[in-house]
This record gives C-alpha cells, structure tokens and sequence, in this order.
C-alpha cells in the first residue's frame, strides 16, 4: 500500500528576521501565520497526506519553509546546502525525519541548492540557478541522480527568489508558468500554461496525490484552472506570503510503501 508522507515544520517565533529577497519587510502576524500553516496541514491530510511535523525554532526564522532543506526522490532524499547561510542550521532535522524513509545524500560545499530551485517533473529536474544555488550545486545533484535514470536541467531565473516562485508543475506535462520570469525554450517539450494576470506570484502551485494545493490569493489563476478541470484547494497563506514562502515551500511531500 502507497502512503503519502507530509514532512512539515511549525512557525519560528521568529519569523519577522526571515530572509527577504525581493520583498520589503512588513509585520507578520505570528499567531495568524500558525493558524494558517495549521489549516494548510488539514489540506494535505484532506488530500491525503500523513503529517510528520518537526518543532519550530527561534534560531531558524525561515525554517518552516521545509521544501528548501531537501529534495526527495523514490530512491534518494538530497539534503541540500541552503544558499543562505542563515538557513543552514535547518537541515538536520529535516535529514533526521528523511532518514526513516530513504538514503540520504548530502550537497558539500562550495554547493549551495535550496529545494525551492528544484522542479522535478518525472525523470526531468529542472534547477533553477538563483542566488540560492550554485553551478557546484547542480553538479553534485546531477551526480547523485544519474544512476537512476533522470535528467538534471539547469534553468536560468531573473526577477523572483526560487525557481517555483517562477514555475511548478500541474501535472506530467503542463507547467504553470510566470513567464517573465523564465525563459520558455528552457522547458521544450511541455506545455506551458501563462495566464497573464497581473498575480505575479500565482505560479506556485503543489501537487498532493492526485490534487493541487494552492494559495487563495489568485481567484482569477484560480478561476482558469478550474475552467481547464484541475481539481484544486486552496488555502490562505498570506502571512507566510510576507516571508516570502508559498504553498510548495512548506512541505516535503513524498509516497512510501507501507
Ligand atoms: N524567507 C524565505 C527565504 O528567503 O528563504
């Protein structure tokens, strides 16, 4: 039996003194952000996830986005090495929890790689290069991904934080898309969906299962989606917006058999 395990980790205490990129800082409702990061677990456990929730830290502001501390695959879970200095203190927890489920690899230095610039659409890993990951980074995960068949393909990002702040996947083959963000011709062979609306921030979308996890903030992306028949939930994260996370940003979500 195939079960879908959720890593997620609570709200820092000290969220306000997270890293902000391309954002100003703005005040962040402590107890509104745990409550949305709470109804975003419900949503994953609707759509079928079993949570594994690891403890907030008041030294790690940022470490309730997860999805940047690891990248985990059927055979392997990569432990990166966040391109923020601040965040690196966040990854043993995280590969402690990822142990009991796979092998674990690890990113050296000098590479960097936050989970954020990694796409992984079947065998295809799209890796954004940003200020977070570096070229030795996406050499050392082509080199653990190689002996099981997949694809490593670097992908130029210019204006947003991650790679998935720019592009994520709907399923198999189509790629919901901020396209002044990337480069087209990058991701040949899948189609590219752009809805042009001036909710910049509204191509993060997760997979869970069989459905899509998505922020409430985009009701006209939200409105074509459904128009084109994906099934998808939405949440409010929009305090967690303020830190400069998303819906993929707070989970690592993979099967095991059990
Ligand atoms: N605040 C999220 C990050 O910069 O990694």
């Amino acid at each position: 039996m195939i079960r879908l395990i959720a890593i997620t980790r609570d709200v820092s205490p000290a969220i306000a003194a997270c890293e902000l990129t391309h954002l100003a800082r703005e005040p962040i409702d402590l107890n509104r952000a745990k409550e949305q990061h709470r109804a975003y677990e419900k949503v994953l456990e609707r759509l079928g996830c079993v949570i594994e929730r690891l403890p907030a830290d008041a030294q790690m502001p940022d470490a309730v986005f997860v999805e940047d501390t690891a990248i985990v695959f059927d055979e392997i879970a990569v432990i990166t090495r966040p391109g923020a200095e601040s965040r690196r203190s966040e990854t043993p927890a995280v590969a402690s929890a990822l142990s009991r489920h796979r092998t674990l690899v690890h990113i050296e230095e000098p590479g960097t790689i936050d989970g954020g610039d990694v796409l992984v659409v079947g065998h295809v890993v799209f890796v954004g290069r940003t200020s977070r990951t570096n070229d030795a980074g996406l050499d050392q995960l082509r080199r653990a991904l190689t002996p099981f068949g997949y694809s490593v393909v670097p992908a130029s990002v210019r204006g947003c934080l991650h790679l998935k702040s720019a592009i994520t996947a709907l399923d198999d083959r189509t790629l919901l898309t901020n396209r002044r963000w990337i480069a087209d011709q990058q991701f040949a062979g899948f189609e590219l969906v752009d809805f042009g609306s001036s909710e910049s921030m509204a191509a993060n979308i997760v997979r869970v299962g069989s459905g899509l996890l998505y922020a409430s903030s985009f009701p006209r992306t939200l409105e074509h989606l459904e128009r084109r028949g994906y099934s998808v939930t939405t949440v409010d994260v929009s305090e967690l917006a303020k830190a400069e996370g998303a819906v993929t940003c707070c989970s690592l979500i993979f099967a095991v058999e059990r």
